[in-house]
Protein backbone atom coordinates (compact mmCIF):
# COMPACT_ATOMS: atom_id res chain seq x y z
CA UNK A 1 0.00 0.00 0.00
CA UNK A 2 1.35 3.66 -0.78
CA UNK A 3 -0.92 5.45 2.16
CA UNK A 4 2.21 6.15 3.93
CA UNK A 5 4.03 7.14 0.66
CA UNK A 6 0.83 10.02 -0.49
CA UNK A 7 1.58 11.98 2.86
CA UNK A 8 5.11 11.84 2.14
CA UNK A 9 4.94 12.57 -1.66
CA UNK A 10 2.41 15.56 -0.94
CA UNK A 11 4.34 17.41 -3.50
CA UNK A 12 3.78 14.67 -6.07
CA UNK A 13 0.54 13.05 -5.37
CA UNK A 14 0.67 11.86 -8.90
CA UNK A 15 3.11 8.94 -7.89
CA UNK A 16 0.53 7.29 -5.85
CA UNK A 17 -1.93 7.55 -7.94
CA UNK A 18 -3.26 3.51 -7.86
CA UNK A 19 -4.19 4.34 -4.01
CA UNK A 20 -6.49 6.76 -5.26
CA UNK A 21 -7.64 4.73 -8.30
CA UNK A 22 -9.06 1.78 -5.69
CA UNK A 23 -10.75 4.14 -3.32
CA UNK A 24 -13.24 5.82 -5.71
CA UNK A 25 -13.71 3.87 -8.87
CA UNK A 26 -11.96 4.29 -12.34
CA UNK A 27 -9.95 7.49 -11.97
CA UNK A 28 -6.15 6.70 -13.87
CA UNK A 29 -4.47 9.65 -15.02
CA UNK A 30 -3.77 8.04 -18.37
CA UNK A 31 -6.06 8.13 -21.82
CA UNK A 32 -6.45 5.42 -23.88
CA UNK A 33 -5.91 5.47 -27.70
CA UNK A 34 -6.72 3.26 -30.26
CA UNK A 35 -5.87 3.84 -33.89
CA UNK A 36 -6.47 1.91 -37.36
CA UNK A 37 -4.06 1.86 -39.77
CA UNK A 38 -4.41 1.63 -43.13
CA UNK A 39 -4.31 -0.72 -45.07
CA UNK A 40 -3.82 -3.19 -42.15
CA UNK A 41 -2.61 -2.99 -38.48
CA UNK A 42 -4.19 -1.68 -35.28
CA UNK A 43 -2.44 0.30 -32.40
CA UNK A 44 -3.55 0.68 -28.75
CA UNK A 45 -1.52 3.06 -26.86
CA UNK A 46 -1.61 4.34 -23.04
CA UNK A 47 -0.18 7.70 -22.45
CA UNK A 48 2.31 8.01 -19.56
CA UNK A 49 2.06 8.82 -16.15
CA UNK A 50 4.84 8.71 -13.72
CA UNK A 51 4.77 5.48 -11.88
CA UNK A 52 3.88 3.20 -14.44
CA UNK A 53 5.85 -0.18 -14.63
CA UNK A 54 4.15 -2.11 -17.40
CA UNK A 55 1.22 -2.24 -19.15
CA UNK A 56 -1.06 -5.24 -20.19
CA UNK A 57 -3.36 -4.98 -23.37
CA UNK A 58 -6.34 -7.72 -24.15
CA UNK A 59 -8.72 -6.55 -27.37
CA UNK A 60 -11.01 -8.49 -29.88
CA UNK A 61 -12.33 -6.21 -32.87
CA UNK A 62 -16.58 -6.91 -32.68
CA UNK A 63 -16.47 -8.95 -29.73
CA UNK A 64 -16.46 -8.37 -26.12
CA UNK A 65 -13.92 -9.02 -23.65
CA UNK A 66 -14.69 -11.59 -21.40
CA UNK A 67 -13.54 -12.73 -17.86
CA UNK A 68 -12.20 -16.04 -19.23
CA UNK A 69 -10.47 -15.30 -22.59
CA UNK A 70 -7.43 -12.92 -22.85
CA UNK A 71 -8.55 -11.67 -26.48
CA UNK A 72 -7.37 -12.35 -29.79
CA UNK A 73 -4.67 -9.42 -29.40
CA UNK A 74 -2.81 -9.36 -26.52
CA UNK A 75 0.28 -8.02 -25.37
CA UNK A 76 2.51 -6.56 -22.47
CA UNK A 77 4.38 -3.40 -22.91
CA UNK A 78 7.84 -2.89 -20.35
CA UNK A 79 8.79 0.65 -21.63
CA UNK A 80 7.41 4.00 -22.78
CA UNK A 81 8.66 5.28 -26.09
CA UNK A 82 7.41 9.18 -26.65
CA UNK A 83 5.06 9.27 -23.76
CA UNK A 84 3.50 6.03 -24.80
CA UNK A 85 2.98 2.51 -23.60
CA UNK A 86 2.07 1.58 -26.81
CA UNK A 87 1.32 -2.49 -28.63
CA UNK A 88 0.93 -2.63 -32.26
CA UNK A 89 0.06 -5.24 -34.44
CA UNK A 90 0.27 -5.67 -38.37
CA UNK A 91 -1.95 -8.52 -38.63
CA UNK A 92 -5.72 -7.10 -38.45
CA UNK A 93 -7.49 -5.35 -40.85
CA UNK A 94 -9.99 -2.80 -39.71
CA UNK A 95 -12.98 -1.49 -41.38
CA UNK A 96 -14.75 1.70 -40.83
CA UNK A 97 -18.09 0.47 -38.42
CA UNK A 98 -15.90 -2.24 -36.88
CA UNK A 99 -15.96 -1.90 -32.81
CA UNK A 100 -12.24 -2.35 -30.66
CA UNK A 101 -13.38 -3.79 -27.40
CA UNK A 102 -10.39 -3.76 -25.04
CA UNK A 103 -8.99 -4.58 -21.52
CA UNK A 104 -6.25 -1.98 -20.85
CA UNK A 105 -4.74 -3.27 -17.14
CA UNK A 106 -1.81 -0.29 -15.81
CA UNK A 107 0.53 -1.94 -13.35
CA UNK A 108 1.74 0.37 -11.13
CA UNK A 109 3.96 -0.90 -7.98
CA UNK A 110 1.93 -3.55 -6.24
CA UNK A 111 -1.20 -2.03 -7.65
CA UNK A 112 -2.72 -1.75 -10.80
CA UNK A 113 -6.15 -0.55 -12.70
CA UNK A 114 -7.63 -2.16 -15.03
CA UNK A 115 -9.39 0.19 -18.03
CA UNK A 116 -12.43 -1.80 -20.27
CA UNK A 117 -13.81 0.12 -22.98
CA UNK A 118 -14.80 0.09 -26.75
CA UNK A 119 -13.77 2.50 -29.93
CA UNK A 120 -15.84 2.41 -32.60
CA UNK A 121 -13.56 2.33 -36.01
CA UNK A 122 -14.54 5.99 -37.82
CA UNK A 123 -11.40 6.15 -39.65
CA UNK A 124 -8.08 4.61 -41.27
CA UNK A 125 -4.77 6.26 -40.63
CA UNK A 126 -1.37 5.66 -42.53
CA UNK A 127 1.08 3.89 -40.48
CA UNK A 128 3.42 7.54 -40.41
CA UNK A 129 0.49 8.70 -38.01
CA UNK A 130 1.76 9.65 -34.59
CA UNK A 131 -0.90 8.61 -32.12
CA UNK A 132 -2.74 11.50 -30.21
CA UNK A 133 -5.10 11.11 -27.68
CA UNK A 134 -6.97 14.20 -29.43
CA UNK A 135 -10.35 13.03 -31.48
CA UNK A 136 -12.06 15.71 -33.69
CA UNK A 137 -16.10 14.29 -34.38
CA UNK A 138 -15.19 11.41 -32.16
CA UNK A 139 -12.18 10.62 -35.02
CA UNK A 140 -8.37 9.73 -34.26
CA UNK A 141 -6.36 12.45 -35.64
CA UNK A 142 -2.31 11.96 -36.31
CA UNK A 143 -0.46 13.67 -33.39
CA UNK A 144 0.47 17.68 -34.30
CA UNK A 145 -2.03 17.54 -36.88
CA UNK A 146 -3.67 20.86 -37.76
CA UNK A 147 -7.13 19.85 -37.31
CA UNK A 148 -9.25 23.28 -38.12
CA UNK A 149 -7.92 26.39 -39.43
CA UNK A 150 -10.62 29.27 -40.14
CA UNK A 151 -9.63 32.28 -41.16
CA UNK A 152 -12.79 33.77 -41.73
CA UNK A 153 -12.51 34.93 -45.16
CA UNK A 154 -16.02 34.40 -45.75
CA UNK A 155 -18.62 33.22 -42.88
CA UNK A 156 -18.71 29.23 -43.40
CA UNK A 157 -22.19 28.56 -42.34
CA UNK A 158 -21.51 25.00 -42.54
CA UNK A 159 -18.89 25.24 -39.86
CA UNK A 160 -20.43 28.20 -37.69
CA UNK A 161 -24.00 28.06 -36.79
CA UNK A 162 -25.43 31.02 -34.99
CA UNK A 163 -27.82 30.84 -31.70
CA UNK A 164 -31.25 32.18 -32.88
CA UNK A 165 -33.36 32.82 -29.15
CA UNK A 166 -33.98 35.30 -26.94
CA UNK A 167 -32.42 35.07 -23.32
CA UNK A 168 -34.36 33.94 -19.96
CA UNK A 169 -33.03 33.10 -16.25
CA UNK A 170 -30.99 32.62 -14.63
CA UNK A 171 -28.67 35.22 -17.33
CA UNK A 172 -31.43 37.24 -18.72
CA UNK A 173 -28.95 38.95 -21.30
CA UNK A 174 -30.01 41.78 -22.69
CA UNK A 175 -29.78 40.76 -25.97
CA UNK A 176 -31.44 38.42 -28.47
CA UNK A 177 -28.94 36.41 -30.40
CA UNK A 178 -29.77 36.50 -34.25
CA UNK A 179 -28.31 35.22 -37.08
CA UNK A 180 -28.90 39.30 -38.61
CA UNK A 181 -25.63 40.15 -40.93
CA UNK A 182 -25.94 43.45 -38.56
CA UNK A 183 -25.07 41.89 -35.83
CA UNK A 184 -22.45 39.11 -37.39
CA UNK A 185 -20.20 39.26 -40.37
CA UNK A 186 -17.20 38.98 -42.03
CA UNK A 187 -14.89 42.21 -43.52
CA UNK A 188 -11.37 41.78 -44.36
CA UNK A 189 -10.85 38.40 -43.45
CA UNK A 190 -12.27 39.33 -39.94
CA UNK A 191 -15.36 38.02 -38.44
CA UNK A 192 -17.34 40.88 -36.45
CA UNK A 193 -19.94 40.08 -33.83
CA UNK A 194 -22.05 44.26 -33.32
CA UNK A 195 -24.39 44.63 -30.78
CA UNK A 196 -27.34 46.84 -31.91
CA UNK A 197 -30.05 48.71 -30.11
CA UNK A 198 -33.85 48.36 -30.79
CA UNK A 199 -35.73 51.50 -31.50
CA UNK A 200 -39.06 52.21 -29.43
CA UNK A 201 -41.26 50.64 -31.45
CA UNK A 202 -39.61 47.63 -31.12
CA UNK A 203 -39.72 47.08 -27.52
CA UNK A 204 -43.55 46.06 -27.74
CA UNK A 205 -43.43 43.98 -30.63
CA UNK A 206 -44.52 40.13 -29.96
CA UNK A 207 -41.97 38.30 -32.03
CA UNK A 208 -41.54 34.49 -32.57
CA UNK A 209 -38.09 33.99 -33.92
CA UNK A 210 -37.92 32.38 -37.07
CA UNK A 211 -34.91 29.42 -37.09
CA UNK A 212 -35.08 29.60 -33.19
CA UNK A 213 -32.79 27.03 -31.86
CA UNK A 214 -34.05 26.87 -28.29
CA UNK A 215 -35.28 23.18 -27.78
CA UNK A 216 -38.85 24.10 -27.40
CA UNK A 217 -40.19 26.53 -29.80
CA UNK A 218 -43.24 27.54 -28.20
CA UNK A 219 -41.23 28.98 -25.01
CA UNK A 220 -40.34 32.69 -24.29
CA UNK A 221 -36.79 31.89 -25.64
CA UNK A 222 -38.42 31.81 -29.04
CA UNK A 223 -41.52 33.32 -28.62
CA UNK A 224 -42.32 36.49 -26.78
CA UNK A 225 -45.56 38.90 -25.91
CA UNK A 226 -43.74 42.09 -24.60
CA UNK A 227 -46.49 44.37 -22.94
CA UNK A 228 -45.99 46.98 -20.26
CA UNK A 229 -42.35 46.78 -18.39
CA UNK A 230 -41.99 43.22 -19.68
CA UNK A 231 -40.68 44.36 -22.77
CA UNK A 232 -38.19 42.25 -25.31
CA UNK A 233 -34.71 42.25 -24.45
CA UNK A 234 -33.69 45.61 -25.45
CA UNK A 235 -30.86 45.18 -28.12
CA UNK A 236 -29.42 42.24 -30.30
CA UNK A 237 -26.09 40.56 -30.82
CA UNK A 238 -24.53 37.13 -31.86
CA UNK A 239 -23.16 33.91 -30.88
CA UNK A 240 -21.33 31.42 -33.38
CA UNK A 241 -20.65 27.96 -32.20
CA UNK A 242 -19.39 24.91 -33.85
CA UNK A 243 -22.01 22.29 -32.01
CA UNK A 244 -22.85 19.92 -34.21
CA UNK A 245 -20.01 20.60 -36.64
CA UNK A 246 -16.84 20.72 -35.24
CA UNK A 247 -15.79 19.13 -31.84
CA UNK A 248 -12.30 17.75 -30.26
CA UNK A 249 -11.12 16.24 -27.25
CA UNK A 250 -7.64 17.55 -25.90
CA UNK A 251 -5.55 19.65 -28.36
CA UNK A 252 -4.36 23.04 -28.86
CA UNK A 253 -6.77 26.30 -29.86
CA UNK A 254 -5.44 29.20 -30.61
CA UNK A 255 -8.06 32.03 -31.25
CA UNK A 256 -6.79 36.00 -32.37
CA UNK A 257 -9.24 37.99 -31.00
CA UNK A 258 -9.98 41.76 -29.68
CA UNK A 259 -13.16 42.55 -27.50
CA UNK A 260 -15.89 45.15 -28.23
CA UNK A 261 -15.56 48.31 -26.67
CA UNK A 262 -18.72 49.26 -25.06
CA UNK A 263 -20.36 49.57 -21.20
CA UNK A 264 -22.17 46.73 -20.26
CA UNK A 265 -20.67 44.29 -23.96
CA UNK A 266 -18.88 40.93 -22.94
CA UNK A 267 -16.93 39.12 -25.50
CA UNK A 268 -16.49 35.20 -25.00
CA UNK A 269 -14.47 32.62 -26.39
CA UNK A 270 -15.38 29.44 -24.66
CA UNK A 271 -14.80 26.06 -25.22
CA UNK A 272 -18.70 24.23 -24.35
CA UNK A 273 -19.24 19.75 -24.18
CA UNK A 274 -20.44 18.69 -26.85
CA UNK A 275 -23.02 16.29 -24.73
CA UNK A 276 -24.12 16.65 -20.95
CA UNK A 277 -22.07 13.23 -20.65
CA UNK A 278 -22.29 14.54 -16.87
CA UNK A 279 -25.40 16.39 -16.28
CA UNK A 280 -27.22 19.17 -18.29
CA UNK A 281 -26.87 21.78 -15.00
CA UNK A 282 -24.61 24.69 -16.45
CA UNK A 283 -20.87 24.08 -15.85
CA UNK A 284 -22.07 20.17 -14.51
CA UNK A 285 -20.59 18.61 -18.07
CA UNK A 286 -17.81 21.51 -18.06
CA UNK A 287 -16.99 24.76 -19.65
CA UNK A 288 -13.70 26.55 -20.38
CA UNK A 289 -13.69 30.21 -20.91
CA UNK A 290 -10.45 31.56 -22.67
CA UNK A 291 -11.80 35.00 -23.02
CA UNK A 292 -14.77 36.93 -20.65
CA UNK A 293 -14.12 40.43 -21.00
CA UNK A 294 -15.94 43.25 -20.58
CA UNK A 295 -15.98 46.67 -22.70
CA UNK A 296 -16.50 48.96 -20.14
CA UNK A 297 -12.98 51.20 -20.23
CA UNK A 298 -13.50 51.63 -16.94
CA UNK A 299 -15.82 50.10 -14.24
CA UNK A 300 -15.16 49.66 -10.48
CA UNK A 301 -16.04 47.18 -7.29
CA UNK A 302 -16.57 49.22 -4.24
CA UNK A 303 -13.33 47.60 -3.09
CA UNK A 304 -12.09 49.44 -5.97
CA UNK A 305 -10.87 46.62 -8.91
CA UNK A 306 -11.01 47.56 -12.17
CA UNK A 307 -13.32 45.07 -13.94
CA UNK A 308 -13.06 47.07 -17.44
CA UNK A 309 -11.18 46.12 -20.59
CA UNK A 310 -7.81 45.78 -18.85
CA UNK A 311 -9.43 42.64 -17.03
CA UNK A 312 -9.95 38.90 -18.47
CA UNK A 313 -10.38 36.21 -16.29
CA UNK A 314 -9.70 32.50 -18.29
CA UNK A 315 -11.30 29.99 -16.38
CA UNK A 316 -12.43 27.00 -16.25
CA UNK A 317 -15.99 26.21 -14.87
CA UNK A 318 -17.04 22.82 -13.16
CA UNK A 319 -20.24 22.16 -10.98
CA UNK A 320 -20.72 19.03 -8.50
CA UNK A 321 -22.54 18.30 -5.23
CA UNK A 322 -24.49 21.70 -6.10
CA UNK A 323 -21.34 23.33 -5.79
CA UNK A 324 -19.85 25.77 -8.66
CA UNK A 325 -15.93 25.55 -8.89
CA UNK A 326 -14.72 28.23 -10.55
CA UNK A 327 -10.95 27.90 -11.31
CA UNK A 328 -9.88 31.30 -12.91
CA UNK A 329 -6.89 33.13 -13.00
CA UNK A 330 -6.56 37.50 -13.19
CA UNK A 331 -5.36 38.72 -16.15
CA UNK A 332 -5.07 42.17 -16.07
CA UNK A 333 -3.32 44.64 -18.55
CA UNK A 334 -1.31 46.70 -16.52
CA UNK A 335 0.41 49.25 -19.17
CA UNK A 336 -0.49 49.47 -22.81
CA UNK A 337 -3.69 48.73 -25.36
CA UNK A 338 -6.83 47.47 -23.81
CA UNK A 339 -8.38 44.13 -24.76
CA UNK A 340 -10.70 46.13 -26.90
CA UNK A 341 -7.99 48.14 -29.06
CA UNK A 342 -5.80 45.12 -29.49
CA UNK A 343 -6.02 41.71 -31.56
CA UNK A 344 -4.15 39.33 -29.20
CA UNK A 345 -3.48 35.48 -29.26
CA UNK A 346 -5.61 33.50 -26.78
CA UNK A 347 -4.40 29.98 -26.46
CA UNK A 348 -5.50 27.03 -24.66
CA UNK A 349 -3.71 23.60 -24.43
CA UNK A 350 -6.04 21.10 -23.02
CA UNK A 351 -4.15 17.49 -22.23
CA UNK A 352 -4.92 14.22 -20.60
CA UNK A 353 -3.20 15.60 -17.43
CA UNK A 354 -3.50 19.64 -17.76
CA UNK A 355 -5.59 22.77 -19.36
CA UNK A 356 -3.11 25.57 -19.62
CA UNK A 357 -4.39 29.09 -20.95
CA UNK A 358 -2.40 31.83 -22.03
CA UNK A 359 -2.94 35.45 -23.96
CA UNK A 360 0.01 36.26 -26.07
CA UNK A 361 1.81 33.51 -24.23
CA UNK A 362 1.60 35.56 -20.93
CA UNK A 363 -0.68 35.11 -17.62
CA UNK A 364 -0.30 31.46 -17.91
CA UNK A 365 -2.59 29.73 -15.92
CA UNK A 366 -2.60 25.94 -15.40
CA UNK A 367 -5.17 23.87 -13.99
CA UNK A 368 -4.43 20.35 -12.92
CA UNK A 369 -6.73 18.22 -10.72
CA UNK A 370 -5.78 17.07 -7.47
CA UNK A 371 -5.22 13.18 -7.78
CA UNK A 372 -8.20 11.56 -7.95
CA UNK A 373 -10.06 13.85 -10.14
CA UNK A 374 -11.68 17.15 -9.75
CA UNK A 375 -13.97 15.98 -6.77
CA UNK A 376 -11.45 16.38 -5.01
CA UNK A 377 -10.90 19.45 -5.41
CA UNK A 378 -10.75 21.61 -1.85
CA UNK A 379 -13.45 23.63 -2.87
CA UNK A 380 -16.38 20.98 -3.55
CA UNK A 381 -17.86 19.70 -0.16
CA UNK A 382 -15.08 17.29 1.49
CA UNK A 383 -18.13 14.12 0.70
CA UNK A 384 -18.84 14.92 -3.15
CA UNK A 385 -19.11 11.77 -4.43
CA UNK A 386 -22.64 11.86 -5.63
CA UNK A 387 -21.31 13.40 -9.10
CA UNK A 388 -21.67 11.92 -12.27
CA UNK A 389 -17.85 12.61 -12.41
CA UNK A 390 -17.09 9.66 -10.84
CA UNK A 391 -17.74 8.19 -13.88
CA UNK A 392 -14.80 9.94 -15.90
CA UNK A 393 -10.82 9.82 -15.46
CA UNK A 394 -9.48 12.08 -13.63
CA UNK A 395 -9.79 15.21 -15.91
CA UNK A 396 -13.54 14.58 -16.20
CA UNK A 397 -15.45 16.96 -17.26
CA UNK A 398 -12.96 17.94 -19.46
CA UNK A 399 -12.47 14.30 -21.33
CA UNK A 400 -15.08 14.36 -23.49
CA UNK A 401 -15.28 16.29 -27.05
CA UNK A 402 -15.96 20.22 -26.36
CA UNK A 403 -17.13 22.65 -29.36
CA UNK A 404 -15.86 26.65 -30.08
CA UNK A 405 -18.68 28.99 -28.82
CA UNK A 406 -17.28 32.44 -29.58
CA UNK A 407 -20.46 35.40 -28.52
CA UNK A 408 -20.97 38.52 -27.62
CA UNK A 409 -23.30 38.85 -24.64
CA UNK A 410 -25.05 42.50 -23.59
CA UNK A 411 -25.02 43.52 -19.66
CA UNK A 412 -27.38 40.02 -18.34
CA UNK A 413 -27.51 39.48 -14.77
CA UNK A 414 -24.89 37.88 -12.65
CA UNK A 415 -22.03 39.65 -14.53
CA UNK A 416 -21.28 43.07 -12.65
CA UNK A 417 -21.95 44.01 -9.04
CA UNK A 418 -25.32 46.37 -8.42
CA UNK A 419 -22.73 48.82 -6.83
CA UNK A 420 -20.13 48.94 -9.40
CA UNK A 421 -19.91 52.59 -10.92
CA UNK A 422 -19.03 52.91 -15.14
CA UNK A 423 -16.64 56.29 -15.23
CA UNK A 424 -18.64 58.11 -12.37
CA UNK A 425 -22.66 56.43 -13.28
CA UNK A 426 -24.01 53.71 -11.16
CA UNK A 427 -25.01 50.90 -13.09
CA UNK A 428 -28.35 51.21 -15.11
CA UNK A 429 -30.28 48.23 -13.56
CA UNK A 430 -29.87 46.04 -10.69
CA UNK A 431 -30.11 42.43 -11.27
CA UNK A 432 -33.55 40.57 -10.13
CA UNK A 433 -35.54 43.47 -11.24
CA UNK A 434 -37.62 42.56 -13.67
CA UNK A 435 -38.14 46.19 -15.12
CA UNK A 436 -34.48 45.67 -15.27
CA UNK A 437 -34.17 45.39 -19.32
CA UNK A 438 -36.53 48.77 -19.79
CA UNK A 439 -34.09 50.31 -17.25
CA UNK A 440 -31.18 49.45 -19.19
CA UNK A 441 -32.73 50.61 -22.20
CA UNK A 442 -33.83 54.46 -21.03
CA UNK A 443 -30.51 54.93 -20.12
CA UNK A 444 -28.84 54.13 -23.03
CA UNK A 445 -28.14 58.03 -23.29
CA UNK A 446 -25.02 56.90 -20.77
CA UNK A 447 -24.36 53.99 -22.53
CA UNK A 448 -24.55 54.08 -26.33
CA UNK A 449 -21.92 56.40 -27.12
CA UNK A 450 -19.22 54.51 -25.69
CA UNK A 451 -20.07 50.96 -28.17
CA UNK A 452 -17.56 52.33 -30.87
CA UNK A 453 -15.77 48.43 -31.72
CA UNK A 454 -16.93 45.33 -32.44
CA UNK A 455 -15.94 41.72 -31.45
CA UNK A 456 -13.36 40.44 -33.94
CA UNK A 457 -11.58 37.39 -34.61
CA UNK A 458 -8.58 37.08 -37.24
CA UNK A 459 -8.52 33.28 -37.13
CA UNK A 460 -9.80 29.52 -35.11
CA UNK A 461 -7.13 27.62 -35.39
CA UNK A 462 -6.76 23.98 -33.83
CA UNK A 463 -3.88 21.46 -33.49
CA UNK A 464 -4.24 17.65 -32.55
CA UNK A 465 -1.71 17.10 -29.18
C1 LIG B 1 -16.65 25.06 -44.30
O1 LIG B 1 -16.78 24.19 -43.19
C2 LIG B 1 -16.90 22.81 -43.55
C3 LIG B 1 -17.20 22.05 -42.26
O2 LIG B 1 -16.17 22.20 -41.32
C4 LIG B 1 -15.62 22.36 -44.23
O3 LIG B 1 -15.73 21.01 -44.61
C5 LIG B 1 -15.39 23.24 -45.47
O4 LIG B 1 -14.15 22.91 -46.04
C6 LIG B 1 -15.39 24.71 -45.09
N1 LIG B 1 -15.35 25.51 -46.29
C7 LIG B 1 -14.46 26.49 -46.44
C8 LIG B 1 -14.57 27.28 -47.71
O5 LIG B 1 -13.60 26.74 -45.63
Amino acid sequence: MCGAQCVAFAAVLIVCWCNVVSAHGNKSPVTIIVQALNPSGLRIAVTDTPGIDVVVINANINAPIVESDAGKITGSVVESQNGLWMLETKDVALKEGDVVFYSVYVACGQQGDRMKGQQPILNLVEPSCRPSPTTVNGRTVCGGELVLEENFDTLNKSLWKHTIQFSDEPDRDFCTYTDSEENSFVKNGVLHLKATILGANDLLKPTKLRSCTWKRPDSKYCDRHPQGWDILPPTRSAQLTTRGTFSFRFGRIDIRAKTAAGDWLMSKLVLDPKASAYGSIPFESGRMEMLRSRGNPDVLEPSGWQLGARLNDPQADIRACDRNLWLYKNCPLNYGKLYSEEMRVFSLVWTPESITMTIDGECEHIIRPPAGGFLKHDRLRDECYDSLLERGTHMAPFDKEFYIYIGLLVAGFNNYLNEVISKGNPKPWNDRDPRAWLKFWQQRHLWEPTWISDMEVDYVKVWAL
